[in-house]
């Protein structure tokens, strides 16, 4: 057990921050047991780690990324996304049909993501089945939780890409049979358009209502056009995926940029996930997510840096985007008021964080995963409250206030001990 005092803060709720300053956190290895301002002297057995004037926080959860593309981090984002997939990342794919290319990049894209406080990601790697593999245990041995999937794509992709059928659906369920205590599988049918009918009906079968699934939806207006003509005769983009059994309560909807009032009817109806993607939906310039309609029905919302096309890694900034987009939509819709500094920080924490159980908070019994964040060089000179303490660390997206992080009772970053 541990006992660590400091400014704690966590969102139990998306309205508002849940703040003991100066208060005490008792967790074990793998559980938040108890917050209060008076653990001291009720555990006065149990040694004090002292963080005084530091924020004690959990860590984040990235719903939608796709490791296979940090070899492109930054690069390429001139295109929209049809014309953006041919030009740089199916050819970026491509190469991880070699292992050892697929390797040094888990390597980075793992080092980073730690980094940068996030400890529970779902990653798409490649259609590639050694190489998703290969991933799922480098997650592991990173003491990460992560969901990884091995696209799924029969279709409209590169000839490198292309799978057949069979292929595709028995590489699927090696993957879902692997296991490690907090990495799983997760179905991944890239896109409408880049799986046929056969195989998405294939891919329904296997996943049934237990298997998590996830896949875009409705990003950019030529993808729905496309989608349109593929599919005449269902009623929209996500009517595609539902008659094929893929959306339930574990299923998350990249993107969801221009959903119908039909289709977002059906994913509160479904209980699926929207995982909302600001850096990307700019990059590419596909349109102004409107956020805050899932948040009003109560839809369940999580954060995607969605790598390549998103630029960074940062939940940090992740935030701070979702906030200016939602700021930049209420110019025109007034009816539909901006995204809170508290609503931001519960999608980067608990809201994406439910998609791995109880995560991402300090209530009881949640997972004791967690960072320790230095105050900023401003508090020696004026003081200023732990909300604003953390409402600059993810405005100025400064990683050198984080001490340490701690996933699964584990800690992964340490900075007093590196030199
Ligand atoms: N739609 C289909 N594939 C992709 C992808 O790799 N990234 C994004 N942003 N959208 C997609
Ligand atoms: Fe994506």
């Amino acid at each position: 057990m541990k006992l660590l005092k400091g400014n704690i803060i966590f969102t139990k709720n998306a309205d508002r921050f849940e703040v003991l300053e100066d208060g005490y956190l008792l967790i074990d290895s793998d559980q938040i047991l108890e917050t209060a301002f008076d653990l001291n002297e009720k555990y006065p057995e149990i040694e004090v780690e002292d963080y005084s004037g530091h924020l004690i926080m959990p860590t984040f959860t990235d719903l939608h990324c796709h490791a296979v593309q940090y070899g492109n981090l930054g690069m390429g984002l001139d295109k929209e996304l049809l014309e953006w997939l041919e030009t740089y990342t199916f050819p970026e794919e491509e190469k991880f049909s070699q292992l050892d290319y697929s390797k040094k990049i888990f390597d980075l894209i793992l080092k980073d993501l730690i980094g940068q406080g996030t400890t529970r990601i779902v990653f798409y790697s490649s259609i590639h089945q050694a190489s998703t593999e290969l991933l799922m245990e480098m997650c592991h041995q990173a003491g990460i939780h992560a969901y990884v999937g091995k696209v799924n794509m029969d279709q409209n992709c590169s000839f490198g890409l292309k799978e057949r059928i069979k292929d595709s659906i028995e590489a699927t369920k090696k993957i879902m049979a692997i296991s490690y205590p907090s990495v799983k599988g997760i179905i991944t049918p890239r896109f409408v358009p880049s799986c046929s009918s056969e195989l998405l009906k294939a891919l329904g079968t296997i996943a049934g209502s237990e298997y998590p699934v996830q896949t875009h939806l409705s990003e950019n207006k030529d993808e729905i056009a496309w989608v349109k003509r593929l599919h005449p005769n269902k009623k929209d983009y996500l009517s595609v995926y539902d008659s094929y059994h893929l959306v339930h309560e574990k299923t998350l909807l990249a993107h969801c940029v221009f959903c119908t009032p039909d289709e977002i009817d059906l994913i509160k109806e479904r209980n699926a996930f929207v995982v909302h993607c600001p850096s990307a939906n700019k990059n590419l310039i596909s349109g102004l997510m409107p956020l805050r309609r899932y948040l009003d029905k109560n839809i369940k919302v999580g954060l995607g840096t969605d790598v390549g096309a998103g630029h960074t890694l940062s939940m940090l900034e992740t935030m701070v985007q979702a906030i200016q987009m939602s700021k930049v939509y209420h110019m025109n819709h007034k009816d539909l008021r901006p995204i809170s500094l508290s609503e931001a920080f519960y999608m980067a924490t608990k809201g994406g964080g439910q998609y791995f159980g109880l995560h991402g908070s300090f209530e009881k019994d949640y997972c004791s995963d967690l960072m320790i964040v230095k105050p900023d060089p401003i508090e020696s000179i004026k003081p200023i409250s732990p909300i604003e303490s953390l409402e600059k660390f993810i405005y100025t997206n400064d990683r050198s206030r984080i001490l340490k992080i701690y996933a699964k009772g584990k800690c992964l970053i340490d900075k007093n001990t590196i030199k």
